[in-house]
């Protein structure tokens, strides 16, 4: 007689779906900078098993190997298979990936704009970005690099690739921030509130309380005018507050914003984010990288969203805008292509 088999499920939180079973569909993903970004991204990728393999690059000898060890010997304890590899500025190691997070480069100090980074920067986005297309041509590549809708609009340019495959992450973090704070004020829990925020990842960047709510409940029924404004401010400095904070800036929400756009294309979750993509006229605004609201999935960008925005909606993105267009400007400046 046959013994019955038994399927047991196992209780773990770390895990894409609780009541799925756990399949990669990718085979290989790269973050290029083992810095505190990449090196988070990677962890959140690794214990969500998003793929078989993780690889984490970085020019400093010895520092994408050692992390990418230390991510791996956390494999039993956390439970989970994907194998997390490191290498220094080998990017043989690298070759076909399906998708590619770009984050080296240098991170803010106290006192420095994103703006402020686009000289060395740039000049680290273009080199990484063919180094990666050279032996992942079909991959898709999330940028994080600082200034960002800038450093997405340098790979675009260096990758030669549509721009639904290049594009970049600031509008997943800036609403996770900004459901972070409206948590703590209505004392509920982040997971309820739903959020937009458009525009530049800058101070500029727009935030829509009228697109913002709590389970289906507009955010206005619940907070008054004052504390929403104080919520949107704060939210646009965000990423201020915690260089200053840090005397560098952020990494876990950074990261984990990222490796959540890795999983919408590894999964073709068809997921709505913010995403900084590239605008053919979409809002009135063309030839720019800019947050704007996509549907991500298996091959990239499958649509970009167009809401109805109010006249000072308008006005505050087309401000953003004309500020990300003054960076763009610069990096054309610059004569690097
Ligand atoms: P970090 O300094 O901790 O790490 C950057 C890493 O890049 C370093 O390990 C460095 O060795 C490496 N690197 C530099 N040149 C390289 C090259 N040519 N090839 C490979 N690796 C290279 O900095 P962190 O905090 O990880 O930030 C990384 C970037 O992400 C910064 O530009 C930062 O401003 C940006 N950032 C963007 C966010 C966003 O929302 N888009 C949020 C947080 C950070
Ligand atoms: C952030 O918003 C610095 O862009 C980085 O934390």
């Amino acid at each position: 007689m046959l013994s019955p088999i038994f399927v047991i499920d196992f209780p773990n939180m770390n895990k894409r779906s609780t009541n799925k079973k756990i399949e990669c569909t990718m085979d290989k993903i790269t973050v290029i900078g083992a810095g505190n970004v990449g090196a988070t991204c990677a962890n959140v990728i690794a214990q969500r098993d998003m793929a078989r393999e993780v690889v984490l690059v970085d020019i400093k000898e010895g520092v994408a190997e050692g992390k990418a060890l230390d991510i791996w010997q956390t494999s039993s304890i956390l439970n989970f298979n994907t194998r997390v590899v490191g290498s220094t500025n080998d990017y043989l190691r690298t070759k076909g990936s399906g998708v590619v997070v770009i984050t080296s480069g240098l991170p803010r100090k106290p006192g420095m704009s994103r703006d402020d980074l686009i000289k060395t920067n740039a000049g680290i986005v273009k080199e990484v970005t063919e180094k990666v297309i050279k032996y992942s041509p079909d991959a898709t590549l999330i940028i994080v690099s600082n200034p960002l809708d800038v450093m997405t609009y340098c790979a675009y340019l260096a990758s030669n690739k549509p721009s639904t495959k290049v594009f970049g992450m600031a509008g997943e973090l800036d609403t996770a921030r900004y459901r972070a704070f409206i948590a703590n004020a209505l004392e509920c829990s982040p997971k309820d509130i739903l959020s937009l925020s458009l525009g530049g990842h800058g101070d500029t960047m727009v935030p829509l309380p009228r697109y913002t709510s709590v389970n289906g409940i507009p955010i206005t029924e619940l907070l008054g005018k004052d504390e929403i404004a104080k919520i949107v401010e704060r939210t646009k400095f965000g990423g201020g507050e915690l260089v200053n904070l840090m005397g560098t800036s952020a990494w876990y929400a950074p990261g984990a914003a990222a490796a959540q756009m890795v999983e919408a294309i590894v999964d073709d979750q068809k997921r709505i984010f913010p995403v900084c993509a590239w605008l053919q006229g979409e809002y009135g605004l063309k030839d720019i990288y800019m947050g704007v609201p996509v549907k991500l999935g298996k091959n990239g960008i499958s649509e970009i969203i167009e809401i109805q925005l109010n006249k000072e909606e308008k006005k505050l993105l087309n401000d953003s805008a004309v500020a990300v267009k003054k960076v763009m400007n610069l990096l054309d400046g610059m004569k690097i292509f």
